[in-house]
């Protein structure tokens, strides 16, 4: 600044060459220039001339002394609100206080346009202080108070750097709701500030402003709301109801409807309240006509019934015919709509009860019958109950009763062979039998034939083939194994053909041949002889092997006799016989044969028990004297003599060819 100051100071010197002009005497003009002159060429050329330089005064050559510029004033030379300062040869302007230089430096020199220009303070914020309001004036500024301040220590206008003044917010205090009011909120108690009034409870609005606010004056302004108590007045009548209600009509009382006899409350409640707007709530209640409709249908029945649904209402049922009535016959109409429940029922007559093959009826009602089988029957399967249906039809008892049978019955013997019986038994059920049997003689006190099987069967019928043997008392007994229950039959087996000896055929020329045989195994042994037949050669021969054994042996019808008798169960296995030896046999006398004479020798197994007799023969021997043939029976020769044959080959024989024809 200093710098520019400096060199804003425009030093003029400027030499002068001044012409002078003495007497007529050409001088240096320039060299007689005062210092703080300039030499200058004259206007009409004339020579030189000194003049005193800018910002000085004088004749250029003896004087030119400095100029005071502000002399003139310096609005006049520096412009408006400004000071003019001179310097020696020079001058420089600042603008006064609250104003500023148009080129913003802090000294200027009016020549090139700069001048002074009010500062607006105001553009500073804050300047004035919280709700102070700024104001420009030329050359300073002043303060006022905003809307909702006001002055304290002073009065507007004011400025805050010289005066102790300062705005301050209008405080309205605590607002007073009015009468009948509350307050709801309050946003503060300044300028602006805004409080909400409710009425109190029980009490409406009937008019006014709810809201009041704080304003600049400091008062609270706006809340004139007036509330008036509530009073919802006569509550509000319902069809077909009576009202219950207190009398009150302020807010909360409450009236209770009642709908008349006869009507029933068909709405969302019975009660309605008086509301803060002060009005009755609208009444829920809604009261409808009671009535039942038509009464309810029952099968079988006619309705006697004038028509009427209300309560009270009555119909009386009749069954229709061919039924039966059990139970009350008539329905009411009820307070709550509803056609009380009938208990009648009308069932059709079914007429006798059913009957079940076997079965009882235990007991029985108009319509149910309880059937149960009879002694000595058990219920298979099925419901043992009959119900008259209401068509009038029994539906019949599906009980089946068997009869009560051991769980083996029906026990018998076939040919003598084999057992058949009959189970009982739950179907598909697998029974297991013992089957022991026993077997005795009255001829053979020793013999014991005792045996077992078992058996498992689901079968029904059951039969079992025991190898029973001849002319034996057998008792029979089956035991079911799921009930230990046993079954006991005895039976006899009949005599059978004895089986005949083996004997070694022989042709004898000697009249005492000794004949041999070999004893056939044979079961009946104490009942069984062997008798030795001889049969004369002569004329046409028949031999019945069956015919029954004289044991006289006197009494005979042709010249065969029986030359001995063995009783089987004293013969060896093997046995030698000579035919002819003079002895007694069994009782039978072994008579000498007749010499040149011809015989067969037959030997005849008999088995006889009581009055059953069977027998069996073969041809033993041949004694030869004369050369006769045998005929047996209707047999012819040729055939018997391949019988011989046969013997020879085989040394057996078999009793059906020996039989009486
Ligand atoms: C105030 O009154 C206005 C209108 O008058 C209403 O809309 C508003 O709900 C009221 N406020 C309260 C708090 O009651
Ligand atoms: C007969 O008895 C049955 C079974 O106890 C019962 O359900 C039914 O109502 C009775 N019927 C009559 C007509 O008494
Ligand atoms: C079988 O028993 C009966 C009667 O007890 C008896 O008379 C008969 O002799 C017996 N038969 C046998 C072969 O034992
Ligand atoms: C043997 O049984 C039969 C029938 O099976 C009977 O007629 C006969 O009398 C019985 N005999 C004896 C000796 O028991
Ligand atoms: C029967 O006779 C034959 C020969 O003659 C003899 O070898 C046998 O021992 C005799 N048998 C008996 C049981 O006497």
């Amino acid at each position: 600044m200093e710098d520019r100051n400096t060199a804003m100071i425009v030093l003029l010197l400027l030499c002068i060459a001044a012409e002078l002009q003495v007497d007529g005497l050409s001088l240096d003009v320039c060299a007689s220039c005062h210092p703080n002159a300039n030499c200058d060429d004259k206007s009409d050329g004339s020579g030189k001339v000194c003049n005193c330089m800018y910002g000085f005064v004088g004749n250029g050559r003896t004087y030119c002394q400095d100029k005071d510029e502000c002399q003139i004033g310096a609005s006049k030379i520096c412009g408006f609100q400004t000071t003019c300062h001179n310097t020696y040869g020079s001058y420089y302007c600042t603008c006064l206080s609250g104003f500023n230089p148009s080129n913003n430096m802090d000294v200027f020199i009016p020549n090139d346009g700069t001048h002074c220009q009010d500062i607006d303070e105001c553009t500073i914020t804050g300047l004035c202080g919280e709700g102070g309001q700024c104001r420009n004036l030329e050359g300073s500024f002043d303060c006022s108070c905003m809307l909702g301040y006001e002055v304290q220590n002073g009065a507007a206008p004011f400025h805050p750097h010289t005066d102790k003044a300062f705005c301050k917010v209008v405080d309205c205090g605590r607002p007073v709701p009015a009468e009948d009011t509350v307050l709801l909120s309050v946003s503060g108690t300044t300028y602006g500030s805004a409080a909400m009034l409710v009425c109190e409870e029980g009490f409406v609005r009937r008019r006014g402003n709810n809201r009041s606010v704080c304003e600049a004056d400091g008062r609270w302004r706006g809340g004139d709301m007036i509330c008036e108590e509530v009073d919802c007045g006569l509550p509000p009548a319902a069809p077909h109801s009576h009202r219950l209600w207190d009398q009150s009509s302020r807010l909360g009382s409450r009236v209770i409807y009642q709908c008349y006899s006869g009507y029933h409350n068909v709405g969302r409640g019975n009660v309605t309240v008086c509301t803060a707007a002060g009005e009755w709530e609208r009444p829920p209640v809604l009261c409808k006509e009671t009535l039942c409709g038509s009464p309810p249908i029952i099968e079988s029945t006619v309705q006697v019934w004038d028509g009427g649904s209300a309560p009270g209402s009555r119909v009386l049922y009749v069954c229709k015919e061919g039924f039966k009535i059990s139970g009350g016959n008539n329905s009411v109409c009820s307070e709550t709509g509803q056609w009380t429940n009938p208990t009648l029922t009308c069932q059709a007559e079914c007429g006798p009860a059913p009957v079940l093959d076997h079965s009882e009826v235990v007991w029985h009602n108009q319509s149910v019958v309880v059937h149960r089988c009879v002694e000595g029957y058990h219920s298979w399967r099925g419901s043992n109950i009959s119900v008259c249906d209401s068509s009038g039809e029994w539906r019949s008892a599906t009980l089946t009763c068997i009869e009560i049978k051991p769980p083996v019955h029906h026990l018998r013997v076939l040919n003598e062979r084999c057992v058949k019986w009959r189970a009982e038994k739950y179907e598909e059920d697998t029974e297991k039998y013992k089957v022991t049997y026993t077997g005795s003689r009255d001829y053979q006190r020793s013999f014991h034939d005792k045996r077992k099987r078992f058996l498992s069967s689901k079968a029904d019928e059951l039969q079992l083939c025991l190898n029973l043997l001849p002319v034996t008392n057998y008792s029979i007994s089956i035991t079911a194994a799921s009930s230990r229950f046993t079954a006991s039959i005895t039976t006899n087996t009949s005599l059978t053909v004895p089986p005949a000896p083996d004997v070694y055929y022989r042709e004898f020329e000697t009249p005492v041949p000794t004949l041999r045989l070999r004893r056939a195994p044979n079961k009946l042994d104490p009942i069984s002889v062997y008798q030795v037949f001889v049969l004369p050669v002569e004329g046409i021969m028949i031999f019945d092997c069956s015919s029954p054994a004289s044991s006289d042996p006197k009494i005979k019808s042709s010249s065969e006799y029986i030359t001995g008798q063995f009783d089987v169960q004293h013969v060896g296995t093997e046995m030698n016989f000579t035919v002819g030896d003079g002895l007694l046999y069994g009782g039978f006398f072994n008579a000498p044969l007749q010499n040149g004479r011809s015989y067969y020798i037959i030997l005849r197994s008999v088995s006889q028990w009581k009055s059953a007799l069977k027998s069996s023969c073969v041809l033993w021997a041949k004694v030869t004297g004369t050369s006769y043939v045998l005929r047996v029976s209707s047999l012819s020769a040729t055939a018997f003599v391949g019988l011989v044959a046969f013997f020879i080959i085989g040394g057996y024989s078999f009793n059906w060819f020996l039989k009486r024809t």
